[in-house]
């Protein structure tokens, strides 16, 4: 069996192969394993059961159609954990881990026992779940929203399954809405990776695998749209940040520094770019 999948490795054209760029024979056998051993549990192989077809069909027809091997095998590596993922949520990215190290740097300077944390645009609760996770020494309340109750369902199913790895004096809440919509608590840290590509003038920098497969509500924002949704979500975060809170974004390389210029406007505050390992512009860090 597993020489049939060595011989589709080797010999199948790059209209396969250009989804997966440095994947290795090895992984791919590791991969097939593990799709075999929960064929009957994984979403993605659902469409394809129905037609009777062998395992190994069913998984060569994924790879062809190019779905990201983290949606055929529901998991993701984030920092210290293994989160389920599927085509609901973005899979998680490593610069994201960054967000999550700052982020820690910074709340564990905060001089309170109990912090208050929003996070907008939870996804599948990689950013949230992981502070959780390592922040032993203060009380956590933190609220995931999210526009996605698909996505808000994700995060749910996570915090299920690390629940073992959290302190039980954490709080968390979920909400679904649109930014901060509907929200009148204010808190202490806010963070975010939201939506940041220009679904026009950015596509083409976005891999072929990634607009067909992932969601795009978490991806792309319209570009006539862009600068409005940045200001009114700045607007939100500010009115609902207590004094001397902070509020950590992710953000897309190209729009970062303008980005940064509205929300040192809102805030009136000078704020701080941070690099990724790469030396691109990547995040955004105020303090009110
Ligand atoms: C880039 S993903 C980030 C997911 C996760 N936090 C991470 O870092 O991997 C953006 C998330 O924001 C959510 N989202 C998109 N538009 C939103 C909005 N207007 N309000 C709240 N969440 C939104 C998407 O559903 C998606 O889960």
């Amino acid at each position: 069996m597993s020489q049939t999948l060595e011989d589709f490795f080797q010999k199948n054209p790059s209209q396969w192969r250009s989804s997966y760029p440095g994947l290795s024979l090895n992984t791919l056998l590791n991969e097939y394993e593990q799709f075999v051993g929960h064929f009957q549990n994984t979403d993605a192989s659902n469409r394809y059961q129905e037609k009777n077809q062998t395992i190994l069909h069913c998984f060569r027809q994924l790879l062809i159609d190019g779905v990201p091997l983290q949606y055929i095998s529901n998991k993701a590596y984030f920092y210290n954990s293994e989160f389920y993922v599927d085509e609901r949520v973005l899979i998680p990215r490593s610069e994201t881990e960054l967000l999550v190290e700052r982020a820690l740097k910074e709340i564990s300077a905060i001089d309170k026992e109990e912090v208050s944390i929003l996070e907008v645009g939870v996804g599948p609760g990689t950013i949230g779940l992981s502070l959780l996770q390592e922040i032993k020494n203060k009380k956590i309340d933190y609220t995931a929203t999210d526009i996605s109750r698909d996505a808000l369902d994700v995060f749910l199913m996570n915090q299920f399954k690390l629940s073992f790895k959290i302190d039980r004096n954490h709080k968390v809440q979920t909400l679904q809405t649109d930014r901060l919509i509907g929200i009148n608590d204010t808190y202490d840290v806010i963070l975010s990776n939201p939506p940041y590509i220009k679904a026009q003038e950015d596509r083409s920098l976005v891999h072929h695998q990634v607009i067909l497969h992932e969601p795009h509500v978490a991806l792309f924002l319209k570009d006539d749209i862009y600068e409005a949704w940045f200001d009114e979500f700045f607007d939100q975060v500010h009115n609902q940040l207590n004094p001397n809170g902070f509020f950590l974004m992710e953000g897309h390389e190209s729009h970062l520094a303008s980005l940064m210029k509205k929300c040192e406007k809102i805030f009136n505050k000078k704020g701080q770019l941070i690099q990724d390992l790469t030396g691109r512009d990547r995040f955004l860090l105020i303090r009110k």
